[in-house]
């Protein structure tokens, strides 16, 4: 048997010890808030499309890729108008989206899903390693810490790891989700793009097992304000055998991850509420449809109101200018077209990625 192999995990006991069990209470209850808080927004489509953006940021963020909220919307209104990293960003939500409607179509997180994953946030099919020579390097020092398995053990060490996410289990879903994690970061079955695929499948593992009815928890933001820490206790698992400490350090992420989106959530749901009376009130133009284009879209255009309420060109720019003349959206310009922007909920959206460091108490804190 490889010595990269599953079957090295410590006993359930040691995995679920008192200290997991308390972090774990505290993580299902703020998910279950999450969960509920997000049943009362009607439309499921409105907090994917905004927050799988910012998942996009911050977990290319975690591999030195970098660019703004901004970017990414622009990205959206015409693709050929951003730099090429922020692109590849814009891939990494592409391919969040593509894992989610394969997940919640089929109930299963499976290898070809995190092959096609992987593809869409790399932009090529190169598929598993093939050649050795792969090795992860301290960041600071370039000193070798890891060395995963050859490419000839990688077939079989993932369709184990396939296997084990859909055997049944004592353990807690999120304990299996930190060691599935792991599993994937140690096999590192890709020449690059490990990082970010493992932590779409963080994502993805949660509505698989239902604890999230869609991809709306985003820990790489929490990974990256933390990223010392991230690959530390990746790396003490090997060395010393720790999982407790990786394990808690997950649920952490989860428990601070999940209050804070709650109160986002909860933020967008009085705005929505909020421009919707006004709107409706204001403006013979009102429908719902209208509402939920400047939810699913923070800057939109033109062509986007038309297709969603099927109006004319000149019927869609004229609610848009309305709208913008009143204050509610801003009009701006990207190369020859407008577009308009709900600043209120931009500033919503904006504002959250810089979490502030006090939120981010070591594991066990009191909270
Ligand atoms: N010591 C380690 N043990 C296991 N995994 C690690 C270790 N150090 C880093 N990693 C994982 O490797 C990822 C980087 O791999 P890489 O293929 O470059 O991902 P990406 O292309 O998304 O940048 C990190 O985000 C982390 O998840
Ligand atoms: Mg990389």
């Amino acid at each position: 048997m490889s010595k990269y192999s599953l079957s090295n995990f410590p006993p359930v006991q040691l995995l679920e010890s008192d200290r997991v069990l308390r972090s774990l209470v505290k993580a299902h209850r703020y998910l279950a808030e999450l969960k509920g808080m997000a049943r009362t927004i009607p439309n499921e489509g409105l907090l994917v499309s905004t927050l799988s953006l910012q998942e996009a940021q911050s977990s290319s963020e975690i591999e030195n890729i970098i660019t703004t909220q901004d970017a990414l919307y622009k990205y959206q209104l015409q693709p050929n108008a951003v730099d090429p990293v922020s692109k590849e960003v814009a891939h990494y939500a592409d391919g969040l989206n593509a894992g989610f409607q394969q997940v919640r179509d089929t109930g299963l997180l499976t290898l070809n899903t995190i092959l096609e994953v992987q593809a869409i946030l790399e932009g090529n099919d190169a598929g598993f390693r093939q050649t050795p020579g792969t090795v992860l390097k301290n960041e600071q020092t370039d000193s070798v810490v890891y060395e995963p398995p050859p490419p000839n053990e990688i077939a079989a060490l993932m369709n184990q790891l396939e296997q084990f996410i859909h055997s049944s289990s004592v353990l807690d879903p999120l304990v299996r989700m930190a060691l599935i994690h792991h599993q994937f970061e140690s096999v590192h079955p890709f020449y690059d793009g490990n990082g970010r695929a493992g932590r779409i499948i963080n994502i993805l593992y949660l509505v698989k097992e239902g604890l999230l009815d869609a991809p709306i928890l985003y820990l790489s933001r929490y990974i990256s304000q933390t990223k010392g820490q991230y690959y530390a206790s990746l790396q003490k698992v090997r060395d010393s055998n720790d999982w407790q400490q990786w394990i808690i350090y997950i649920l952490e992420g989860v428990a601070v991850t999940a209050q804070h989106t709650t109160r986002l959530v909860e933020d967008i749901r009085a705005l929505l509420q909020q421009h919707k009376l006004h709107i409706r009130d204001n403006y013979k133009f009102y429908s719902q449809d209208l509402i939920n284009n400047i939810f699913c879209h923070p800057y939109t255009k033109v062509a986007f109101l038309e297709a969603d309420l099927g109006v004319s060109r000149a019927t869609a720019t004229r609610y848009l200018d309305t709208l913008s003349k009143d204050g509610i959206l801003n009009k701006h310009r990207l190369g020859r077209e407008n577009y308009y922007v709900n600043h209120a909920l931009v500033k919503l959206l904006f504002n959250l990625s810089g979490l502030n460091q006090g939120e981010l108490s070591a594991p066990e804190g009191n909270r």
